[in-house]
């Protein structure tokens, strides 16, 4: 089963289109933008593994990685681009596909220029759908540190579950971390998005 996962992401069709973003495999060309929103206290405060102080380094190793991970069917690490100015606005991951139990962990950030606009939403959205529909998943996992309630709020707009709390989970920066842990579920309700929803609160009724 875990070889066929990897057949099933090698024929995803890259990138992924939403309304507004494309999700695609992380490019050089990016690495200068990447640096200047990634340097950023609350992505390093929320996250695990992205240092305070990325370096250009970093953002090779970066590449390289979701490279490699994408070719073996391990992870799929992309990065979220605007399309009306295709400016880079943030990276989003799965990341440890399980094609035995059929699932995977999901991770997000946005740059803080591009916060409080349903980006993050969008594009969670996407690969929700390419994980249940493209790659036959059936239980996503998000792990959130204690207080984080923006990302708390992503994952519920996309109809995450908050299953319990992992105490003490990790260590970062010296001390004991505890995780919430959402999931959803491919049987799961996705609501619907805010912006359809208030498209379709100004519009006609029952209009698609
Ligand atoms: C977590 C993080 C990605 C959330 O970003 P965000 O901008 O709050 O999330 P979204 O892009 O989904 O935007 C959501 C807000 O935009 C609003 N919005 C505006 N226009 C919108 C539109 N057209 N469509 C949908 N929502 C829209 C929504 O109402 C929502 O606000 P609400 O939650 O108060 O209802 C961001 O805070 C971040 O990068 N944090 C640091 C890294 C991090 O914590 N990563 C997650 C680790 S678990």
């Amino acid at each position: 089963v875990t070889s066929s996962i990897a057949f099933r992401v090698a024929r995803l069709q890259l990138p992924l289109r939403t309304r507004r973003l494309l999700l695609e495999l992380p490019a050089r060309r990016h690495v200068p933008e990447l640096l200047r929103w990634i340097d950023d206290a609350a992505i390093a405060r929320w996250t695990l593994h992205i240092p305070r102080s990325y370096s250009p380094k970093d953002a090779a190793e970066h590449i390289r990685r979701a490279r490699g991970g994408f070719r073996e069917g391990s992870s799929i690490s992309l990065q979220i681009l605007r399309r009306s100015d295709r400016k880079l606005v943030g990276g989003i991951g799965l990341h440890d596909l399980d094609g035995t139990h059929l699932n995977a962990e999901v991770g997000y950030w946005l740059g803080r220029p591009f916060r409080g606009q349903g980006y993050a939403q969008e594009a969670l959205r996407a690969i929700v759908r390419t994980a249940f529909r493209g790659l036959g998943l059936h239980r996503l996992t998000a792990r959130v540190f204690l207080g984080n309630e923006n990302s708390i709020r992503v994952l519920r707009h996309c109809g995450f579950r908050r299953e319990g709390t992992l105490r003490d989970e990790v260590v970062k920066d010296g001390t004991f971390r505890s995780n919430h842990l959402f999931s959803l579920l491919s049987s799961d309700p996705i609501p619907p998005s805010q912006g359809s929803r208030r498209r379709s609160g100004r519009g006609p009724r029952g209009s698609a």
